[in-house]
């Protein structure tokens, strides 16, 4: 893992925005499609609203544009306003250029007795694509990734997972108690997320410092499933100066 530490979160952002919005052209001018990995969450909010503006000021256009997101929560309906697929409309999606047909976000209605199959096709639909070139993260406290709790395995692919006790807690407030967060979702693997091309994690805050330093200097545990990231070779992390606090 290569790290990378920001002033702010603000700054940060901007750059990882125009990273994606490099590859993205870069792959237009080439006449190619460009398959990103995405993430929901507070931390990613900032770069989707720099690329909303890149389309609308500087014509960046989204039409090559793949989509896979990490996570989705099950049981949990599209139009739900707690669900990613929403979340991903508001802040990005319903503001670009993007072919709907090209956009993948893990179905929350997916009925229990499909789910395996449901996974399986997900992982398919990533390979078909071509893989991911870019996937955007971020990190939870329990040290997950997209929602690989501790405990996930390394090659563990799309599937449906328990939320960590911890990782509900935090979602608590966005669903109005902890009571009404559901108890499981439906997350790409540490493998899923492994095969992409180029990873970028994004952790701001002070919240974030612990997790952070178990995650970079820690030994490759199942225990911190993010420590997985520190054997891929093309993985940065971007801090603010709150999360990388705590590195040595
Ligand atoms: C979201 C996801 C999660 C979040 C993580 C951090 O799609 O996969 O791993 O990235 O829980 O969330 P925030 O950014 O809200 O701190």
């Amino acid at each position: 893992i290569h790290n990378v530490i920001f002033e702010s979160s603000d700054e940060a952002s901007l750059q990882v925005a125009e990273e994606i919005a490099n590859l993205i052209r870069d792959k237009q001018s080439k006449g190619e499609t460009c398959v990103l990995g995405l993430a929901t969450g507070s931390s990613p909010i900032r770069v989707y609203e720099e690329l909303v503006r890149m389309h609308r000021e500087e014509g960046l256009s989204f039409k090559n544009v793949i989509t896979f997101n990490l996570d989705e929560y099950l049981p949990m309906e599209k139009d739900n306003r707690q669900s990613y697929h929403h979340f991903m409309h508001e802040h990005l999606f319903n503001h670009v250029d993007i072919d709907p047909e090209n956009i993948n976000i893990p179905d929350g209605m997916v009925p229990p007795e499909k789910t395996k199959e449901y996974c399986l096709s997900y992982e398919k639909k990533i390979k078909d694509a071509g893989g991911i070139d870019f996937q955007l993260l971020g990190i939870g406290r329990t040290g997950h990734i997209g929602f690989n709790e501790p405990g996930s395995h390394y090659n563990s692919g799309t599937r449906v997972i328990t939320l960590d006790h911890i990782t509900r807690v935090d979602a608590g407030p966005a669903f109005l108690g902890i009571d009404n967060v559901p108890r499981k979702a439906i997350t790409m693997g540490i493998a899923t997320v492994r095969s992409a091309r180029r990873i970028v994690l994004l952790a701001w805050g002070q919240n974030k410092a612990d997790i952070i330093k178990k995650t970079i200097e820690g030994e490759i545990s199942s225990e911190v499933p993010a420590t997985y990231l520190q054997e891929h070779d093309n993985c940065t992390f971007v801090l603010d100066e709150a999360a990388g606090s705590e590195l040595t």
